[in-house]
């Protein structure tokens, strides 16, 4: 799988670099050349003779060593790298790479190279925790950089949470991925709505749903990777919107509606993970509105329905459309894919547990316009945003 690809692992201190080893082993028995670098406090958890032996190839710790072989050092490690993995990342490597700290032959190897990084961390749960540490993934997660999850369980210092090295194949197989990733999207222009709309009662109080937009997000951050020009179009939320987008932030869904409208004509695929309020306040109070009385009428009016809207303008564009039930799933997934003239819906029941709203996971059923019905099992949202954009690709 990952024939004749360099990987270069960096090593940081901590526990868990005796897994690393294992790593190394898997990916040289996948076909890659593998390099290694260590820092001294990795050197203390497991000798680089170690590494030297599994990978095969001369181990660099120390910057000011007499070079063996000026192939594999420094700076010529840093660009015949197809691919970076630091594993363990530890809070300080991390912390170093996210301020651009040089100060060892991993760090200054990681500021040099251009390609991409996967960084693992592992570390006691309170550090992983710790705001500066996660201030500093967020930072460069936006930056590019790519972050395997770490594992729960009990930690070799004792205590119990998140921190975990994650499993050697784990790593790996996210390391085959990223080689793998297919640029199947290349030169497609996708247009993604995402998020809840919030339509204004006064100006304090609004109409809102419990969207989290992490749907959308997904499908927008797989469809970066697979080549596309995406345009993202969300309502508000608490995610961050994936590197390399378009973004385009909107409140109300007739904001929305004036967003997407003016991308349609030029975008090759839309795909409407929105959540749209149906209805509007007729009237937004200027002022914040008093609670002088018993009870309160608002009287509320029909939003457009963007969807249908595409759907009726629709020319070369592939329409996909979301529909979030309740009950009768599959009648009334199937009566909006006719009637806002869609190419597929993803339909979810948001009654089951692991589907829906602000979780993790969805359980969907892919209706296309043959009426063909696809039942896909539970998965995590960044696993159906793939196989939407596989069906559609199809
Ligand atoms: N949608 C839209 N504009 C609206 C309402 C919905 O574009 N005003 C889109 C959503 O983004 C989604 C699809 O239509 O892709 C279905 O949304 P849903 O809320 O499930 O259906 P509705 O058409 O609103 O029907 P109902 O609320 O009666 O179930």
């Amino acid at each position: 799988m990952l024939q004749g690809k360099n990987v270069v692992v960096g090593v940081a201190g901590g526990i868990a670099v005796y897994k690393v080893v294992d790593v190394v082993s898997r990916l040289k028995k996948q076909g890659a050349n593998v390099y290694v670098i260590m820092t001294q406090s990795a050197a203390n958890f497991v000798t680089p003779l170690t590494f030297r032996e599994i990978s095969g190839h001369p181990v660099v710790v120390d910057m000011w060593a007499e070079t063996t072989n000026w192939n594999v050092e420094h700076i010529a490690l840093a660009s015949c790298a197809d691919l970076f993995l630091l594993a363990p990342a530890t809070g300080n490597m991390i912390g170093k790479i996210a301020n651009g700290i040089a100060d060892d032959m991993l760090s200054t190897t990681v500021m040099a190279t251009t390609a991409p990084v996967l960084l693992a961390p592992a570390m006691n749960t309170n550090m992983y925790l710790n705001p500066i540490v996660q201030q500093n993934i967020t930072k460069l997660t936006q930056l590019g950089y790519h972050f395997i999850e770490p594992g729960c369980g009990m930690l070799a210092c004792g205590t119990e949470g998140v921190g975990r090295l994650p499993e050697p194949e784990a790593i790996v197989a996210k390391v085959i991925d990223m080689f793998n990733c297919k640029k199947d999207f290349a030169g497609k222009k996708v247009l993604i709505t995402a998020g809840g709309t919030q339509e204004a009662i006064d100006p304090v109080r609004y109409i809102g749903n419990r969207s989290s937009g992490k749907m959308g997000y997904a499908i927008a951050k797989a469809a970066v990777s697979r080549g596309a020009e995406v345009t993202l179009i969300s309502g508000p939320t608490h995610l961050t919107p994936p590197v390399g987008v378009t973004f385009q932030s909107v409140e109300s869904a007739a904001q929305m509606r004036d967003a997407v409208l003016s991308h349609y004509s030029d975008s090759d695929i839309v795909i409407k993970a929105a959540a749209v309020a149906d209805y509007r306040p007729q009237t937004m109070s200027p002022n914040k509105i008093k609670k002088n009385s018993a009870t309160l009428e608002l009287v509320l009016e029909k939003n457009p329905d963007i969807l249908f809207e595409l759907g009726q303008l629709k020319k070369h564009q592939i329409l996909v459309g979301f529909a979030a039930e309740t009950q009768q799933l599959l009648v009334h997934a199937q009566e909006k894919l006719t009637r806002k003239n869609l190419d597929m819906i993803v339909a979810n029941d948001i009654t089951l547990p692991g589907a829906g709203f602000n979780v993790d996971t969805n359980i969907a059923k892919l209706i296309y316009r043959d009426g063909h019905i696809e039942e896909l099992s539970k998965m995590s949202k960044e696993e159906l945003a793939e196989i939407i954009l596989d069906r559609i690709c199809i």
